[in-house]
């Protein structure tokens, strides 16, 4: 159903290199060997703030700026880091088990990419403020790192996540008013993955067999430091969209990988502020997808090829024993992204991929009670550049206007006329694609009515799971179904395009107790 990498790429309307960046096609691949983040450390326990005479594992996570090489012939580059290292520890988490994590802000007081103060929320604000989100997180609304609950160098938050949810890759990143973009583009993210004893019990590869590979790309000058392009326009510096030549996987430029004979487990996050990854291995090993963002699929998927929009996440299991001795590199459309360097050794190999995985009940259209149209707007100026990007024509100061009870179920309806693929996250819940359907933008401007210029299709077997983020394509009418089962309180919904939800295409979003 898609009309080729076009139709799933957000537009380019940059030129991905400009004249006083480092071409990274310039650079060795495959000389650095993949680094694996550390696991993060819990120092103790402690009392949880709602209920003293509980005691639970306690993490703190500071935000640094650091140097660290991220290729063997640049330089160190100058990043900001939880915890040392970007990406930032990965918090290992179990079902029904609660930590609470101190999110302190150690950073100097002068940002060192180009903010937009015309944008809400740098306006009038202190240069350099952060507050962490838990994506895919069911979480209290007060430990969700709603945008506005930023705080400034030297200041922390303390959040307190119950995880009463499945197992998943989950990721926390930056979420600070009007400059995300740029903090999490300078390192502030890092993975955090959820297990229970059913999943243990499957079998799949585990321990050094089961790696995260957070794919994220940077533009970098030629001393190799981060470089974040303006748009040329004095004080007004933001661009629609950040697309860099440089690949990085787990913090290295086009890392290796040395892997057995065996199979792998590879839980795939695409980190990246607006690229889309469309994932293949160059010799056309098949692979099995066996997740999405929330979670296990019902059953395992035979996959020659995934697309990754912002924020989205797969889980894969690879089979390498075929491959002995080979070569592999996995790539996207245009780039390399890491190669895999398999060994000639004799290996045992007793994980399996079991032929039912979780079982993902389909919600019936009947169990909603709403259905919201929610359109998804682009303007432009008369020259044709991107100012503005809105969701249902309202900007983000504006009243709350979704507010689903707690517990019920809706439909989502995104109505996209623009000519970008809108990846569009909800927080603190799950939810599943129902259909996407082709429709006539003007039709629909100017009647408020639907002509359809199609059927309803359904999701890609590949998004046909658990989900909290979900790509909108152009000129189509995507519907998710989605049950509120989270807290009381506002989140935030928005486009992961990182430009787009920090220039208004982000609207807070209430839910209200029964
Ligand atoms: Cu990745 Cu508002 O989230
Ligand atoms: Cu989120
Ligand atoms: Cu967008």
């Amino acid at each position: 159903m898609f009309g080729g990498p076009r139709a799933l790429s957000a537009m380019s309307h940059t030129m991905s290199v400009q004249p006083n960046s480092l071409n990274a096609s310039t650079l060795a691949p495959f000389v650095d060997p993949l680094p694996i983040p550390p696991v993060a450390k819990s120092s103790g326990l402690r009392p949880l703030p709602s209920s003293p005479k509980t005691k639970v594992p306690y993490y703190r996570l500071a935000a640094q700026p650091i140097d660290v090489k991220i290729h063997r012939d640049l330089k160190p580059t100058r990043l900001w880091a939880f915890g040392g290292s970007v990406p930032g520890p990965t918090l290992e988490l179990r079902s029904g088990e609660e930590s609470l994590v101190e999110w302190a802000n150690e950073l100097p007081q002068q940002h060192f990419l180009p903010i937009d103060y015309r944008l809400h929320g740098a306006k009038g604000n202190p240069e350099v403020r952060i507050v962490t989100h838990l994506h895919g997180g069911i979480v209290p609304s007060d430990s969700d790192g709603y945008p506005e609950d930023w705080y400034v160098p030297g200041k922390s938050l303390t959040y307190h996540y119950p995880i009463v949810q499945e197992p998943a890759m989950l990721w926390y990143h930056d979420h600070a008013m009007g400059i995300n973009r740029l903090n999490i583009y300078a390192g502030l993210f890092g993975a955090a993955i959820v297990r229970d004893k059913v999943e243990d019990a499957l079998g799949l590869p585990d321990g050094k067999y089961e790696i995260p590979l957070m794919i994220f790309d940077r533009m970098l000058t030629p001393e190799g430091q981060l470089y974040y392009p303006v748009s040329g326009k004095p004080n007004e510096p933001w661009i629609p969209e950040l697309f860099g030549d440089a690949m990085l996987v787990n913090g290295k430029v086009f890392p290796y990988l040395e892997v057995e004979p065996r199979k792998y487990r590879f839980r795939v996050l695409n980190a990246s502020n607006a690229r889309f990854y469309h994932l293949s291995f160059a010799n056309g090993l098949e692979f099995y997808q066996i997740g999405t963002d929330q979670g296990l699929l019902p059953a395992p998927l035979k996959l020659k090829k995934i697309a990754l929009a912002p924020a989205e996440r797969v889980d894969l299991v690879v089979d390498f024993s075929d491959c002995r001795g080979e070569q592999i590199v996995l790539k996207d459309v245009e780039y390399k992204v890491m190669q895999f360097r398999v060994s000639r050794d004799k290996v045992s190999d007793s994980s399996t991929v079991p032929s039912q995985l979780r079982p993902v009940p389909k919600i019936a259209e009947s169990e909603a009670v709403k259905t919201r149209l929610l359109t998804l707007d682009e303007y432009f100026t008369l020259k044709g550049e991107t100012v503005l990007l809105l969701l249902n024509g309202s900007y983000w100061h504006e009243p709350i206007s979704e507010n689903p009870v707690q517990n019920s179920t809706e439909i989502w309806t995104f109505i996209n006329p623009t000519d970008d693929t809108h990846p569009i996250h909800l927080h603190t819940v799950r939810f599943q694609i129902l259909d996407r359907q082709n429709y006539e933008p003007m039709t629909y401007q100017m009647k408020k009515e639907f002509r359809f210029l199609g059927p309803r299709t359904p999701p890609e077997p590949y998004e046909a799971g658990w989900k909290d983020t979900a790509m909108a394509h152009s000129k189509m009418v995507t519907r998710i179904i989605v049950p509120f089962k989270s807290y009381p309180g506002r989140y935030v919904w928005h486009c992961h395009i990182l430009e787009h939800e920090d220039n208004e295409m982000m609207r807070p979003y209430e839910i209200v107790a029964k």
